[in-house]
């Protein structure tokens, strides 16, 4: 399923983010910066040492990457040109800004693509894997997040592309979708 917010397709594809040739696909990324497992092991296994190579050169020259931040790599032997490392929040119960960060992963990663003209992003859903955030809660976040910069403006992202690993959370998004699209009818 797609949409398109001001001019920009909203896409929802099930897949393996690795696998995505567009300009730059996100990372679901630690402070450290320096890998894990799921989205982070997939991304630094298929890329390849070039990408864990310049996140060490920004650990070294800033430290790690706070949560809700991101930073931009090579993209190493990835089809995508670039990875955008972002930190998700650890659910831990909702009281503790975890919405406001999750929305904040998404607005930097999406900050960063359009500073550097990038016309094409794909997002895997951020924090619902180890980090354990409720889906159905993230997904709206990420989607009003995402739909709310596009409208803004300032940008030439063409596509949002959100690369799905189940099934199941295809649903979800693509539930959460339809009611961005009831809200912008409204
Ligand atoms: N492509 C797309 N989506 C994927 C892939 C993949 N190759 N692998 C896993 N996913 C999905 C998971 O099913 C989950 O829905 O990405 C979502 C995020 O899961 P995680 O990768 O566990 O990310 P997160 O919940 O943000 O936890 C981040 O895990 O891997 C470590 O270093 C990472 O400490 C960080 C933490």
């Amino acid at each position: 399923m797609d949409a398109r917010v001001s001019g920009t397709r909203l896409a929802l594809e099930l897949g393996d983010i690795t696998e995505q040739r567009v300009d730059a696909i996100v990372n679901a990324a630690n402070t450290t910066l320096l890998g894990g497992g799921g989205v982070d092991g997939a991304i630094h296994r298929r890329g390849g040492p070039a990408i864990l190579e310049e996140c060490k050169a920004i650990v070294a020259r800033q430290g790690g990457c706070p949560t809700g931040e991101a930073v931009i790599t090579t993209g190493g032997r990835l089809p995508a040109r670039f990875v955008i490392h972002t930190v998700g929040p650890v659910w831990s119960g909702g009281r503790r800004g975890e919405d406001d960060l999750l929305a904040a992963a998404y607005r930097n990663s999406l900050r960063l693509a359009s500073e550097r003209d990038l016309t094409t992003i794909a997002f895997p859903s951020i924090s619902t894997g180890a980090y354990r955030f409720p889906i159905e809660r993230a997904a709206g976040i990420a989607l009003s997040t995402v739909a709310g910069m596009l409208r803004a403006g300032g940008h030439h992202v063409a596509e949002v592309r959100f690369v799905l690993f189940t099934d199941y959370d295809l649903a979800v998004y693509h539930r959460a979708l339809e009611r961005l699209a009831q809200e912008e009818r409204r």
